[in-house]
């Protein structure tokens, strides 16, 4: 059995989760291969209404192994609480593991996350504040602690040790504020690392075996595309890449296993942070289309940017990851609108262009060109067959189609698992 990618293909929140969640029934192992809680997964299902920060949202299948995988950042009290809640609702997770080499969030990442945004003033990131950010950037600066790190006591207090003495010169003469405790940040870590033991793995021999097995194994992406710190609106991006080839990196998995990569898209735009985004509605339909869409932000609540479909960010998309399919979702959000727009090119300095500009100066001076459509004006929720959608949510699906130069495998109509058109199978 294959291997299939889930990806966000915009500015993240594109309806991963419930993908996820629908595709694992078939599954034999989920793998999460990025960020950490700053995600947050919408997943609507038999078992209630849930919103996952860290869990692989194929968690609700019994038999499905979920995996956090190296790629990932984790915030221990939030995934024991993550764990302890879904128990409470009756959600079997003794199929989680947690890779060894998944690096952890410290209270001073999300200490400075918060103390780096406010420093930025008016240029915030509008990060979620989760420290995500100074989590990979330790990563990367090789003063990371990751999960494994917890299993040796000894050599886990000498090594926060050390970076807890940086960290505490950069609080208190950078930012001014009070130095962190050594001990009380060794009793908490110690203690999480007792609960999380049972669940620490070397995931990658896991991983090979799924695939030894046959098994359909899913990875689930994080955040979207356009968040990408390489290919996205930087700086206004997160800092692990949400793409397919994140997923290889984020896995321990070779390019060449990945067989069918899905990319996720709205049938129109989000985005929820700062950063320029060309086709956002500033206006009433930009209001209708968030309270139709109750597009508030899953992690902070915050109210989501609306806009257009932009087919320029989404050719960047389908280019980078390499799509072979893609899954259209909410497209029952635009049930009430009497017209639909369509970017389809970005005018900038009186020339037109067909590309997403690297540069965020030069994206935010471009105006989108749209070309519009005849909305349905009809409920569409309740339908499952492609042939029965009205005739211009079809039309609508077909330009999009077009646009993108990918096939669609699927279009979600509601946010349950069973309100989805199978247009066209994945496999
Ligand atoms: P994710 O981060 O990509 O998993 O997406 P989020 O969960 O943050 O946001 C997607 C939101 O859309 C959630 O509230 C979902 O329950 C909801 N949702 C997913 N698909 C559909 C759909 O087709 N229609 C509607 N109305 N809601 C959907
Ligand atoms: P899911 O997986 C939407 C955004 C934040 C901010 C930027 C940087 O649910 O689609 P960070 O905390 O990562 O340093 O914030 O990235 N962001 C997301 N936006 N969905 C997400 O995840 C996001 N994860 C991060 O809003 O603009
Ligand atoms: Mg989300």
């Amino acid at each position: 059995m294959p291997v299939i990618a889930i990806i966000g293909a915009q500015w993240g929140d594109e309806g991963k989760g419930k993908v996820v969640d629908l595709l694992a029934e078939k599954a034999g192992m989920v793998v999460r291969f990025s960020g950490g809680d700053n995600a947050g997964h919408t997943v609507v299902n038999p078992y209630g209404d849930f919103k996952l920060h860290l869990i692989p949202s194929g968690i609700f299948y019994p038999r499905v192994v979920c995996i956090i995988s190296n790629g990932m950042v984790i915030n221990p009290p939030v995934l024991i609480d993550e764990i302890d809640q879904l128990n409470q609702r009756g959600v079997d997770t003794s199929g989680l593991f947690i890779s060894d080499r998944v690096h952890l969030v410290m209270p001073y990442h999300v200490l400075l996350d918060g103390l780096e945004e406010k420093s930025r003033g008016g240029k915030a990131l509008g990060t979620t504040g989760k420290g995500i950010g100074p989590a990979y950037a330790d990563k990367a600066a090789r003063v990371g602690i990751r999960a494994g790190d917890l299993l040796d006591k000894e050599a886990f207090l000498e090594r926060l040790r050390s970076i807890l003495d940086y960290k505490n010169v950069i609080l208190t003469k950078v930012y001014g504020v009070s130095p962190l405790s050594l001990e009380t940040i060794y009793g908490q870590y110690c203690q999480y690392g007792e609960h999380l033991a049972p669940y620490i793995r070397e995931t990658t021999i896991m991983v090979e075996e799924a695939l030894t097995r046959e098994e359909l194994v899913l990875l689930e992406g994080a955040q979207g595309t356009l968040l990408d710190p390489d290919f996205g609106t930087y700086p206004y991006t997160t800092s692990s890449s949400p793409l397919a080839g994140g997923g290889c990196l984020g896995t321990g998995l070779s390019p060449t296993k990945i067989d069918r990569i899905l990319g996720v898209f709205k049938a129109y735009c989000t985005r929820v942070g700062s950063g320029p985004m060309p086709t956002e509605l500033k206006d009433e339909t930009g209001d209708l289309i968030r309270e139709q869409g109750h597009e508030y932000g899953t992690t902070t609540g915050r109210p989501r940017r609306c806009g257009w479909f932009d087919a320029v960010a989404a050719r960047l998309s389908t280019r980078i990851n390499g799509f072979t399919g893609v899954a259209i979702t909410r497209l029952d959000v635009l049930d009430a609108l009497p017209h639909l727009k369509i970017c389809v090119g970005y005018k900038l300095n009186d020339q037109t262009i067909d590309y997403f500009p690297s540069s965020v100066a030069t994206l935010s001076r471009c105006q989108p060109i749209c070309e519009e459509l005849p909305g349905w004006q009809a409920p569409i929720s309740h339908i499952r067959d492609y042939k029965q959608l009205p005739v211009e949510a079809q039309r609508y699906v077909a330009r999009l189609e077009e646009l993108i130069s990918c096939p669609v495998n699927l279009i979600s109509v509601g946010a349950a698992r069973e309100q989805t058109i199978h247009k066209m199978p994945i496999l």
